[in-house]
């Protein structure tokens, strides 16, 4: 006998959970100063050293929504908190469709994409500081990555390795930095039964350590 109850025991599956994944999408996440940057550039190396196709981009994108973006983090223009996630959803938006050099374009030549922060960075931001439903209903268009790297490092040791590069941007607070954290704990839980394979990674080991973790947890044959 059919039935479109859940099975007892079983949660019904929500939208976050039956979103489309796109093969060879890779996408690196985590708190301020967890070492997100240099994680997916020693990921892309390897890649490549390995004889891949491969491109390697991030959000905010440099492109003009990027740049007004930027422009907020920094403190030289404002906007409001919900203004910046309709900014980074536009900007996504872009980044996935641009016809040159999006990335659908590029998994469409057959390239792999790693990608410097995705959604995920603004339902941690973004939720935490206007509304966690508000910015999933925003960012419900796009799809999933096929890897999530999660570099879990708390706030503080985050904010330590910040202090060192001696810029800082709105978000790099104490308080920020701990309800995102929080943010990011609540997101990966809600994507946890989505087909997207979630690397949850500790980012307190030395950058070498954890670019072996990365490259161990995601085995991937390189195209060619
Ligand atoms: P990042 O490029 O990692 O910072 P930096 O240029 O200093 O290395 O990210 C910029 C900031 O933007 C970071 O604090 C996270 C934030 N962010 C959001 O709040 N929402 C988003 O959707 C994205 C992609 C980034």
């Amino acid at each position: 006998m059919t039935s479109n109850k859940s099975a007892p025991g079983t949660k019904p599956q929500t939208e976050l959970q039956t979103r489309s994944v796109l093969p060879g999408f890779i996408v690196f996440e985590g708190l301020d100063g967890a070492g997100t940057t240099t994680q997916a550039r020693l990921f892309v190396e390897r890649l490549r050293a390995g004889g891949a196709a491969v491109v390697a981009t991030a959000e905010p994108t440099d492109g003009p929504i990027g740049r007004r973006i930027r422009a907020v983090l920094s403190g030289a223009e404002q906007a409001s908190d919900r203004t910046m996630a309709y900014l980074f959803a536009a900007d996504r938006s872009e980044h996935l469709d641009d016809p040159n050099h999006g990335v659908l374009a590029e998994l469409h030549r057959g390239r792999y994409v790693v990608c410097d922060r995705y959604l995920f960075s603004s339902l941690a931001y973004q939720g935490s500081l206007c509304g966690f439903e508000f910015v999933r209903m925003l960012n419900a268009p796009f799809s999933l990555p096929e890897h999530l790297v999660f570099l879990d490092l708390q706030s503080k040791a985050g904010l330590e390795r910040i202090k060192a590069r001696g810029r800082s941007e709105i978000y790099e607070t104490p308080h920020i930095q701990d309800t995102v954290y929080h943010g990011y704990r609540q997101a990966l839980e809600q994507f946890r039964d989505s087909t997207m394979q979630i690397h949850h990674i500790d980012g307190s080991a030395a950058p070498e350590a954890i670019a072996e973790e990365v490259w161990s947890r995601i085995a991937i044959a390189p195209i060619h």
